[in-house]
């Protein structure tokens, strides 16, 4: 599928979501016409001098209650590119310390009038609920297990910069599955856009009735990367594991770990992504996450700043009333 099928020309405000709380309210075109826009982005922070100012005016709230580094940083990035006035909120600093409620907390940025609130809660469905209270876009900066709709986006601007296209592409996600937004933004993405999934995890990390989602599911990593044109490796991430999942980090990089042997097994041009934080060593060694030919990781971070600005800027232009916005 290629940029041709997106119905919007560029600069158009005909996109008709709000919000951006999920890939799964998105249709392929919605998509392309996401990915589309990002590419003046991509140019843009290519510039010594990288600023455009048609959020000028705007105020953005970034409202992060779990940490982050690339996606709270290239909100904050992406918005102060366009000229908004952008302010963080951390959790660990506010008044939810004090035991204010979530609903009280989306009513105070309200009451400040934000033109923009980006959100990272904990909780899936936290992001919807504060978009339900709220007179501004929300964009979903990473949601419990449910959605992380610009990681998804920024990573199939990264395939299709790197591939040409992402319809037909093979692609395998292999990691923590059970516990990933990112994996489950990125399926319904890909598959949206034409790629054929495969997800691998220990059975203790697969989902129940992930297959329902498309997918081919595999237990055994060095049968799944087989014939495909790019492995995404997921963060184990630890700190939403109450109990065993798995027997050890050794023996899960044993297993499941992407290593320069395993790597091997795949065409030259297999491409390597993962969307950080990393534990080198674990999910993914040095020797591979570094490669300068096949690891896409740092590309995503630059397209994460783009695709950001692209969501920016689209979703506030019924605020700025730009032409053409129904
Ligand atoms: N990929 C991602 O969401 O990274 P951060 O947690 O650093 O934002």
């Amino acid at each position: 599928m290629t940029s041709r099928e997106s119905p919007y020309p560029p600069g158009s405000a005909a996109f008709p979501h709000r919000d951006l709380v999920g890939i799964d309210v998105l249709q392929p075109h919605e998509i392309l016409f996401l990915l589309d826009e990002a590419a003046q982005w991509v140019e843009l922070g290519r510039r010594p001098t990288k600023h455009d100012d048609r959020l000028a005016g705007l105020t953005i709230i970034n409202a992060f209650f779990e940490n982050s580094t690339r996606t709270l940083l290239s909100f904050e990035i992406a918005g102060k590119r366009l000229g908004a006035d952008v302010v963080n909120m951390h959790a660990a600093q506010s008044s939810i310390k004090k035991g204010e409620t979530l609903i009280d907390t989306a009513m105070t940025l309200n009451a400040m009038h934000a033109d923009a609130i980006v959100i990272r809660h904990g909780s899936s469905g936290a992001v919807q609920l504060i978009a339900d209270k709220v007179d501004c876009p929300v964009l979903n900066a990473g949601d419990g297990q449910h959605e992380h709709p610009t990681q998804a986006l920024l990573d199939a601007l990264t395939i299709r910069n790197a591939k040409g296209r992402i319809d037909g592409l093979t692609v395998v996600i292999c990691g923590d599955i059970l516990h990933s937004r990112v994996a489950r933004s990125n399926i319904l993405c890909l598959t949206s856009l034409g790629a054929r999934v495969r997800v691998c995890a220990p059975p203790a990390l697969m989902p129940a009735g992930i297959e329902e989602m498309k997918v081919e599911v595999f237990h055994d990593f060095n049968t799944a990367i087989e014939g495909v044109d790019v492995v995404m490796m997921l963060r184990l991430q630890m700190e939403r594991m109450e109990g065993e999942f798995i027997p050890s980090p050794r023996e899960y990089r044993h297993l499941y770990g992407l290593t320069e042997e395993r790597l091997a097994r795949t065409s030259p041009d297999t491409l390597v992504m993962h969307p950080g934080p990393m534990n080198r060593g674990i999910e993914i060694d040095s020797t591979v996450a570094d490669l300068v030919d096949r690891s896409l990781i740092t590309r995503q971070v630059e397209m994460g700043v783009a695709i950001r600005m692209a969501c920016l800027d689209v979703l506030t232009r019924r605020t700025r009333k730009v032409e053409g916005w129904q």
